[in-house]
């Protein structure tokens, strides 16, 4: 049976001035809505007590298995306020599916995919005033999210966990955003091994990336690109919270293949977009010398960043303890600022949404 995300409503919502203040200036996950959805999984009952309610703390024993074995996974995905009012999420089913791989993966309960859209909408309904009218790319951005809250210490599979959905109203992910990205090569962390956890998107991975990003700020750099060094030639693997793909002089969208990486939602629309485009999606390992080379000798024309957050991004420069290159002129890709655009129309509605991409909820 599915769940009822029924509403209840909070007491104390935020003011009409104070959502308006959020809302002109909502920066990136700094202000949270009135609501958050929730749902308790024990072995005995399943899912059960759901609903959207007040957003609050959680309550955890300091013994609470997330806190000491890190057994959480999350999403994220995006609320978008069309023109004439309407409220629509983008390819929420992906995220949902993604959900049940990334809980399989963490030996968490699997939340079926009606219920993670039925909470996920449910929310978007309570927090309706939430959603920006937006002016660029404003919208609400929601993180459904689960972990392991039974208070025990061992090693095992929680049997208590706790399924929220709290939301952010988003601006631009990235400051420079649109003016492009440089991205810091590191040879002291990878992300993710064959067999670990680094196609699912859990917890974890993230605060393992946290030094490898203080590593690329010490370099002047945005974000941080991981190679996969298995076998010793450092293939290109993704961002901290993107997925990379390369314009090449014949005509390719070029990006690395599934398997240690997250199966990013953009990654999979841009390859799907690509012909729209002249180009040809391929999906094949790349080596970070081949990267240089392509940059150097102009066969690799374009460089960017696919990810829910930042949306399409470019690379502009990567640095790497032994190289320092930009890609082009330095400036930002026609085709990635085009694919960009055509994206953000299809997600705010001024294109037609041929893919049935679009999922109406207001
Ligand atoms: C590590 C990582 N790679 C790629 C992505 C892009 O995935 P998506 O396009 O589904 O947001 C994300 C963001 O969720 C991420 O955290």
């Amino acid at each position: 049976m599915s769940l009822d995300f029924a509403l209840q409503p909070s007491s104390h919502p935020a003011s009409e001035a104070d959502r308006a203040a959020a809302l002109a200036a909502p920066a990136f996950g700094r202000y949270f809505t009135d609501h958050m959805a929730s749902a308790v999984w024990t072995p005995g009952e399943g899912w059960h007590g759901a609903r959207v309610g007040a957003l609050e703390p959680f309550s955890l024993h300091p013994s609470a298995a997330v806190l000491h074995y890190a057994q959480e996974i999350f999403e994220g995905l995006k609320a978008y306020r069309h023109a004439d009012g309407s409220v629509w999420l983008f390819r929420p089913e992906a995220n949902a599916r993604r959900f049940q791989r990334s809980a399989a993966r963490l030996a968490l309960p699997v939340l079926d995919e009606a219920d993670f859209l039925a909470s996920v909408e449910a929310l978007v309904r309570a927090d309706e005033a939430w959603v920006p009218v937006p002016t660029t790319e404003e919208s609400l951005y929601l993180r459904p999210f689960m972990f392991a809250a039974e208070a025990f210490l061992g090693v095992r599979p929680a049997e208590r966990c706790v399924y929220s959905v709290i939301a952010s109203p988003a601006g631009p992910y990235f400051a420079s955003g649109v003016a492009g990205v440089t991205l810091w090569i590191s040879s002291t962390y990878t992300r993710a091994a064959p067999g670990g956890t680094g196609d699912a998107k859990c917890g974890g991975n993230y605060a393992a990336s946290l030094a490898a990003q203080l590593e690329a700020r010490e370099h002047g750099c945005d974000q941080v690109l991981y190679l996969d060094r298995t076998g010793g030639e450092g293939r290109l693997e993704e961002s901290g919270t993107m997925n990379l793909c390369l314009v090449t002089s014949s005509g390719e969208l070029l990006t690395p293949g599934l398997g240690t990486i997250l199966e990013g939602v953009t990654r999979d629309t841009v390859l799907t977009l690509a012909g729209k485009f002249g180009l040809t999606p391929v999906e094949r390992p790349v080596t970070v010398e081949e990267l240089r080379a392509g940059a150097a000798d102009g066969t690799i024309t374009e460089v960017f960043a696919a990810g829910t957050a930042a949306v399409v991004t470019p690379i502009v420069a990567l640095k790497s303890p032994e190289h320092s290159f930009t890609i082009g002129d330095g400036q930002p890709g026609k085709q990635t600022l085009a694919l960009r655009e055509h994206l953000l129309d299809i997600q705010f509605g001024r294109v037609p949404d041929t893919h049935g991409w679009m999922r109406r909820v207001l």
